[in-house]
C-alpha cells in the first residue's frame, strides 16, 4: 500500500522517500512515479472545453449549472448519465436556460450502470466529467475517467470505508502521474472567507489551535431515515435513490452531511486527527406512524477526535425535529476564538474574536468576499478551470479520501462504541460494496433485507470490529 498510516503525512512525501527520489512538489513526484515528462492535458483549444454529467440529480446538475454560469467555464455539456430516465429528464429541463450550450440530444443521454461510460466515451482527452452519483460508484467512475484522459469534478464524500479509500489514494496519484485536473466538492476550501480564515489562523492570530467545534443539528433530512423497501423500485436502486439510509451507498448521514465540518475544522488546524471516540444513539426507532425506521443511522452523532498535539475536534450531528437546530463550527486558540461557519456548511461571515467569547466588542477581524465570488460552488469551477487552462497542479483527491476516512473513523466510533485510530479505519478490511462496478439494474443490492425487512445495524458494545 502506498498510503501514509500518518494522516497528516502526505502520500507523496511516502512515496518519495520510499523511492528515495528527491522531489521539490507534486508534479515532480508524479513524473518521478512514471518517469515520463507530463503531457498537458487540455482540450485542443480550450475554448472548447467539453462536459459530461453522470449522476443527474440534485447536485449533479448544481454542478453542471455552477461550471456553465462562470465566465470562461466549458464550452457545453454534451452527454449525461444516470441510471433513471426521470432523473436525467429532470435535469436536463433544469439546464434549457443555457440554451445551446446545452447539447446533449437523445442519443447522448445515456441510462443504466453501465451508462458512465457511454457517456465519458462522448468526450475527448482534456474534456471534463462531473461525477455526482452517490459515493459507492466514485471509485468505479474515476477509474475510467483516468483511462480516457479526462479532468474530473467529483462530489464529496469519495469513500466510506478503508479499503476503498485505499483504492481511490492510489487512484488519486495516477491521475496525478497523467497531469489530470481533479477538483473534489469540499466548496469550504474554495470559500473565500474561510481561505483568508485559514491563513490568519497558520499565522497564529489565535494562537495554537487547542480546541474545534462542529455542529450539524436540524430535524430528519434527505434520506437517512427510512421505512421498508415497498417492493418497487428494485432493492438496489431503492437503495440508491434512498442513499443517505446505507453506509455502502454513502457512508450515512454522517459522512454525507458532517463531512463539510471535519473538513474546514482540519484545514483551519492544517492537520488530521489520529483518532476518535464517539457517542450515538438511535433515540426513535419508529416513524410518527408507527412503521420501524430500517437504515444504518443513528439519530444523534457525537464524536471527539484528537491530534497528535493532543488537540480535540468535537463533531456533533443530530437528526431530530424538535431538537435545537444549530449549524455552525468555531476554532479556539490559546489567545482567541474563530467563529468560522456563521451558519450552514460555510456560509460567511468568519470572524476572529480576543478572548473565547464572542463578543463583539472584542471583534478583531471579520471576512469580507468580493460580492463575485461569495458562490464556493462557483469558486471550485473557477478554480478547476484556471487550473485546466493555465496547467496549473490541482489534484484534491488526497485530502477528500482523508477528509472521508476522518469521517468514517468517527462514525466507526460511534457505531461501535470502540476509539478508533486512523491506521483502523484506513487498513480495515470491511469494504461495504466491494462488487460495485459489476451491478446491473437487475441486480440484488449489495446489502439485502432479511424477512422482516430490516438491515443489519450497529451495534456499539457488541460489534465491535466491524460497523455491522
Ligand atoms: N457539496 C455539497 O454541498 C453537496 C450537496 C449535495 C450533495 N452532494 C453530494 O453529491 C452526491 C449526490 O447527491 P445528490 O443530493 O445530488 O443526490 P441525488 O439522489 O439527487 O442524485 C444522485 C443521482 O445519481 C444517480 N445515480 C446513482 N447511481 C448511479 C450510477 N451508478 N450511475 C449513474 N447515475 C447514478 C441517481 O439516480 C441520481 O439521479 C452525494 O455524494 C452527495 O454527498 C454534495
Amino acid at each position: 500500500m502506498n498510503e501514509s498510516p500518518n494522516p497528516n503525512e502526505s502520500s507523496n512525501q511516502v512515496t518519495s522517500r520510499r523511492e528515495f527520489i528527491k522531489t521539490t512538489g507534486r508534479i515532480a513526484a508524479a513524473s518521478a512515479l512514471t518517469g515520463v515528462a507530463l503531457p498537458h492535458v487540455h482540450a485542443a483549444g480550450s475554448s472548447s472545453i467539453q462536459l459530461a454529467l453522470v449522476g443527474c440529480g440534485g447536485r449533479g446538475s448544481g454542478a453542471a449549472d455552477n461550471a456553465l454560469s462562470i465566465k470562461n467555464g466549458p464550452a457545453k455539456l454534451v452527454a449525461m448519465a444516470d441510471v433513471f430516465e426521470h432523473r436525467l429528464a429532470g435535469s436536463f429541463d433544469g439546464l434549457k436556460k443555457f440554451g445551446d450550450r446545452l447539447d446533449v440530444p437523445p442519443d447522448r443521454k445515456f441510462i443504466g450502470f453501465d451508462a458512465y461510460k457511454k457517456a465519458m466515451d462522448v468526450l475527448k482527452p482534456g474534456d471534463i466529467v462531473i461525477m455526482t452519483t452517490p459515493l459507492a460508484f466514485r471509485w468505479v467512475h474515476f477509474t475510467y475517467a483516468i483511462e480516457k484522459r479526462l479532468n474530473v469534478f467529483m462530489e464529496k464524500p469519495l469513500t466510506a470505508d478503508g479499503p476503498t479509500s485505499r483504492k481511490m489514494f492510489k487512484l488519486g496519484e495516477e491521475a496525478k502521474a497523467k497531469n489530470l485536473k481533479v477538483g473534489v466538492g469540499l466548496m469550504s476550501r474554495h470559500q473565500r472567507g474561510f481561505q483568508e480564515l485559514q491563513k490568519r489562523i497558520q499565522q497564529g492570530e489565535i494562537g495554537d489551535v487547542i480546541l474545534l467545534r462542529g455542529y450539524r443539528m436540524h430535524g430528519p433530512v434527505g434520506s437517512a431515515f427510512s421505512t421498508k423497501w415497498p417492493g418497487s423500485p428494485s432493492e438496489l436502486l431503492w437503495q440508491i435513490q434512498r442513499f443517505h439510509s446505507f453506509l455502502w451507498a454513502s457512508g450515512g448521514c454522517f459522512n454525507d452531511f458532517y463531512i463539510h465540518h471535519v473538513d474546514h475544522l482540519c484545514w483551519m488546524k492544517n492537520a488530521w486527527p489520529v483518532k476518535a471516540q464517539a457517542l450515538g444513539g438511535r433515540h426513535y426507532k419508529t416513524n410518527a406512524e408507527g412503521q420501524p425506521y430500517v437504515d444504518q443511522n443513528f439519530d444523534s452523532y457525537s464524536v471527539e477526535y484528537t491530534f497528535e498535539d493532543g488537540a480535540k475536534m468535537y463533531m456533533d450531528g443530530r437528526c431530530v425535529n424538535g431538537a435545537q437546530d444549530i449549524y455552525k463550527s468555531f476554532a479556539h486558540g490559546s489567545k482567541g476564538l474563530a467563529t468560522v461557519s456563521n451558519s450552514n456548511d460555510c456560509d460567511p461571515p468568519s470572524r476572529i474574536f480576543k478572548g473565547q467569547a464572542a463578543n463583539r466588542s472584542k471583534m478583531i477581524w471579520e471576512s469580507k468576499i468580493n460580492p463575485e465570488e461569495r458562490n464556493p460552488y462557483e469558486n471550485e469551477w473557477r478554480d478547476l478551470m484556471d487550473a485546466i487552462r493555465n496547467d496549473k497542479p490541482y489534484n484534491e483527491v488526497e485530502r477528500g479520501v482523508k477528509a472521508s476516512l476522518v469521517s468514517s473513523m468517527g462514525r466507526m466510533a460511534a457505531h461501535t462504541g470502540q476509539e478508533i485510530a486512523y491506521e483502523d479505519i484506513l487498513n480495515g478490511d470491511h469494504e461495504f460494496a466491494p462488487d460495485v462496478d459489476k451491478l446491473t439494474m437487475d441486480a440484488p443490492a449489495p446489502l439485502v433485507a432479511d424477512k422482516d425487512g430490516k438491515y443489519p445495524l450497529p451495534m456499539p458494545g457488541i460489534t465491535k470490529k466491524r460497523e455491522y
